[in-house]
């Protein structure tokens, strides 16, 4: 009878071990993942000393979200990343997201004088029951923290109320916390100049997009391109372009040191990215030259539970620079991928291409690497639809993601609908974005494993999309239903 339980059990282990498989063909490799178990946001992102520190919503103990803690990670150039030990480990509360600043001038008097010191502003969430603001300090660059002991240092007693957000502001000499009432689609600004002290300064919306809830605010002061201009931009995680499911939106405006307010009517609603996976993006702090760029949790709500990879679960976008531009579209936020992967000689380059049907790019040897870089520049086309396809060559049945634009309806696209694994119903779908007129028809794609980040018209259209391929790809060019006038098609490997 012994025998027989045991092995049983035997068999049962064996079987589930056998269901998680570990999937590392799906692991991006200049894309964060932590090693094993679930992430989503980013947390605390900061440059200091030379190395810029990514702290992450993690569970330390499994695959899918729960016991929700600080897991950290750091890097030098923002594409090798370096697991640390949990930063914060959470106890009765659980360590949501929020941020880091650091306090060279040691204002709040936590810690030792004589070292650099972090401060973490963080929501301690008491599941169902109330959220409040904490903070833990840090004195070995965010290695390990100290639970302030007289948290929380800001609390309105609210169920939700979370994701504060830091930025120094010089004009008025104080500390700026963004954070949301998600449920009132309402930001709120806080000041303080000890950290600790926080007075209400003003509220923001409900504006923009309001049939989600609000949550991880940023608010930056972003250069408008080709002037000596600056804007302020609020940018939160909400609703995105597709009906009730996550994305990002932003508002562009002026802040005076108390109020933001919104250049644009009420109403109107900018997107961050028309992908399903950027979430949560939030700035880094203390960057050199007060560059600002940011990167996102590459997941959505939708499906993170179902997202078919173990032992790790969620992944991090590139990161991004951020700046304002004008288009015919009024002034749109531009992201550019940080550092830029085409500073080097690329691997395959060709110039004023004529392109009918489809042309595979076949032995380059390098596209099997899965992390590369494809740049277009179109000159002319009467084609009906153009662009990359990723795929296998079979006649039944093929696996593809498709990436490119879309002459009728003048969109910008990820087709995903045969893209090998759908994790969850819907997760098939194209994700497109409008084109902005008057900018020319640029793409630049990532592809990193099971991650695609399209940036077009110089980093005013973004689209991020995961996709879980099953075969090996190769690499197409197409043209449908017409002739493609290239101007130049670059690719970098990744190495
Ligand atoms: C956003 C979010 C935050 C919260 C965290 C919890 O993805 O819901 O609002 O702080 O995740 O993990």
């Amino acid at each position: 009878m012994k025998i027989k339980s045991t092995l049983f059990i035997l068999t049962l282990l064996a079987f589930s071990t056998l269901a998680q498989q570990s999937t590392e063909q799906w692991r991006p490799a200049i894309h964060f993942t932590p090693k094993k178990n679930w992430t989503n946001d980013p947390n605390g992102l900061i440059y200091i000393n030379g190395n810029y520190h990514l702290f992450f919503q993690h569970n330390p103990k499994g695959n899918e979200w729960g016991n929700m803690s600080w897991g950290h990670a750091k890097s030098k150039d923002l594409l090798h990343w370096e697991e640390l030990p949990v930063a914060i480990p959470h106890g009765k509360e659980y360590i949501f997201s929020g941020c880091v600043v650091y306090d060279k001038d040691h204002v709040s008097g936590l810690g030792d004088p004589k070292k650099p010191l972090l401060i973490a502003i963080y929501t301690a969430d008491y599941p169902n029951t109330l959220q409040e603001q904490h903070l833990a300090f840090s004195n070995d660059e965010g290695l390990t923290w100290t639970k302030y002991d007289q948290n929380p240092v800001l609390s309105i007693n609210l169920k939700d109320f979370r994701d504060p957000n830091i930025i120094y502001h010089e004009a008025s000499k104080q500390f700026v916390m963004t954070v949301v009432k998600p449920w009132e689609y309402t930001a709120q600004f806080y000041g303080s100049t000890d950290l600790i002290h926080w007075k209400l300064l003003s509220e923001f919306g409900p504006q923009g997009d309001v049939d989600m809830i609000w949550e991880c605010p940023s608010l930056l002061e972003l250069p408008v391109e080709n002037s000596k201009e600056t804007k302020w931009v609020l940018a939160l995680s909400s609703q995105g372009p597709y009906k009730k499911t996550v994305g990002m939106q932003y508002f562009v405006g002026n802040f005076d040191g108390k109020t933001f307010t919104n250049d644009a009517p009420k109403e109107q609603v900018n997107y961050v990215d028309y992908g399903r996976d950027f979430y949560a993006a939030i700035p880094f702090y203390n960057t050199v030259n007060k560059e600002a760029f940011w990167l996102g949790w590459m997941l959505s709500w939708s499906y993170g539970k179902e997202q078919p990879t173990f032992p790790w679960k969620g992944q991090m976008s590139l990161a991004r620079t951020l700046s304002l531009k004008h288009t015919s579209q009024g002034l749109k936020l531009k992201q550019v991928l940080k550092p830029d992967l085409t500073k080097q000689k690329p691997s395959y380059e060709a110039k004023n291409l004529v392109l009918k049907g489809s042309k595979t790019l076949s032995g380059i040897k390098f596209l099997q690497s899965k992390t590369y870089v494809i740049e277009l520049k179109v000159d002319a086309t009467n084609a009906k639809q153009w662009g990359i396809e990723l795929g296998d060559e079979a006649k039944e049945n093929p696996e593809l993601t498709r990436i490119g634009f879309d002459e009728k309806s003048q969109d910008w696209f990820i087709d995903r609908r045969l893209s090998g694994v759908v994790p969850a119903p819907g997760f098939d779908m194209i994700q497109s974005a409008p084109f902005i007129p008057g900018e020319d028809k640029v793409m630049q794609l990532v592809v990193d494993r099971s991650t695609v980040e399209l940036l077009a018209q110089d980093g005013v259209v973004a689209i991020s999309s995961l996709r879980f391929p099953k075969k090996k790809e190769s690499v197409r060019l197409v043209s449908i239903g017409g002739e493609l006038r290239i101007k130049e098609l670059r690719i970098w490997e990744v190495k």
